[in-house]
């Protein structure tokens, strides 16, 4: 059995406090709740409130789990966050995260990688357990989306928001933790999806039909390349965590997958699409649930383009 490394410790979340249905996106957009949930899953979703950005969201995220974890921030050894919407070019999140928590000295990074940078983080982060540069760190997933998207723009505004989710992990036994991740990108595809910084004039822009194709064969493809490399049966596998894009998307996938659907994750109702929070906010949800010996794999994929995928043993 191949060595798994990246146990998880604990885990949390923090959402934008304030809560925005369907119904209350139609007062301000020519939209309709019926054509958002039935074309993408989404019911409801949160956005930040005044005060809160994609820093507040991480740090609390990452209070929550190390909270959970009955960890100090003292005792991590590196601070690694997934975002494409830190408040400003620099500092990155990462070193705001470390100063909340009582981690001074402590290196910290961000990691852009979008809507996969969950995934990319997390495939870092069990690098650099697995080297040996930390023993024991936070992995965070972090994204004000609110602040980059047009709120006037109907085909955008209804999908994205904000959120994010931390985990506590550390190198482990060798029995539980990260064992085989994918990464990949191409920047052909850049002009897909993209966006300027938060405050910048220009907002995100995507070609929705063209991605979402492509998330419906990326998606399976890393599912069942993970599976076959490491000689996983479908029935060991208890969680698919897939990035949360569109119902839809999750759907099509599933049907090409040999995992039945009851197995992937769906958060998108309640919180829609949180870019690179989107898989580790589910966390909280399943993490008391998780069985040991068995299987939880993340998959993501967005602008850059770039996709990334984890089979994690519990
Ligand atoms: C964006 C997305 C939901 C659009 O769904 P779609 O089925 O492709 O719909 P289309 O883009 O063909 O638009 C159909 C119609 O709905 C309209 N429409 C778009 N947004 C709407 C909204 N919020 N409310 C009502 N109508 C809307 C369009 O203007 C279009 O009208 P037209 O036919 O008169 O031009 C879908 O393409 C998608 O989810 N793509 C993936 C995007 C994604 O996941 N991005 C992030 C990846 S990380």
């Amino acid at each position: 059995m191949s060595e798994a490394v990246g146990k998880m410790l604990g885990v949390g979340r923090a959402l934008g406090s304030r809560v925005v249905t369907n119904k209350d996106l139609e007062e301000t957009l020519e939209t309709d709740d019926a054509w958002v949930t039935e074309r993408t899953g989404i019911r409801e979703r949160r956005f930040v409130a005044e005060g809160e950005d994609c820093a507040t969201l991480a740090v609390d995220a990452s209070k929550a789990a190390l909270a959970h974890a009955g960890v100090e921030g003292e005792e991590l050894d590196l601070i690694l966050c997934a975002t494409s919407t830190a408040p400003e070019s620099m500092p990155s999140v990462a070193c705001l995260v470390g100063e909340a928590i009582g981690a001074p000295g402590v290196g910290a990074f961000d990691v852009a990688a979008a809507c996969a940078g969950y995934s990319y983080a997390a495939n870092v982060a069990s690098s650099m357990l697995k080297g040996g540069a930390a023993r024991r760190m936070l992995l965070i997933g972090a994204d004000a989306m609110t602040k980059i998207v047009d709120q006037n723009e109907r085909s955008t505004a209804v999908l994205f928001a904000d959120g994010a989710g931390a985990v506590v992990l550390e190198k482990g036994d060798g029995e539980s933790g990260f064992v085989d991740h994918i990464l990949g990108a191409d920047g052909r595809m850049a002009p897909l999806l993209r966006a300027g910084h938060p405050g910048a004039e220009e907002k995100l822009y995507q070609n929705g039909r063209e991605v979402f194709k492509f998330a419906v064969r990326i998606f399976p493809e890393m599912v069942e390349k993970l599976l076959a490399r490491n000689d996983v049966n479908p029935d060991e596998v208890q969680y698919v965590i897939p990035h949360q894009a569109n119902a839809r998307i999750i759907q099509a996938a599933v049907r090409k997958m040999r995992i039945p659907e009851e197995r992937v994750v769906v958060n998108m109702d309640r919180y829609g699409n949180t870019s690179a929070a989107s898989i580790p906010i589910s966390y909280p949800d399943i993490y008391a649930d998780f069985e040991p010996g068995r299987y939880v794999i993340t998959v993501g994929f967005g602008s850059g383009l770039t996709w990334a995928a984890n089979l994690y043993r519990i």
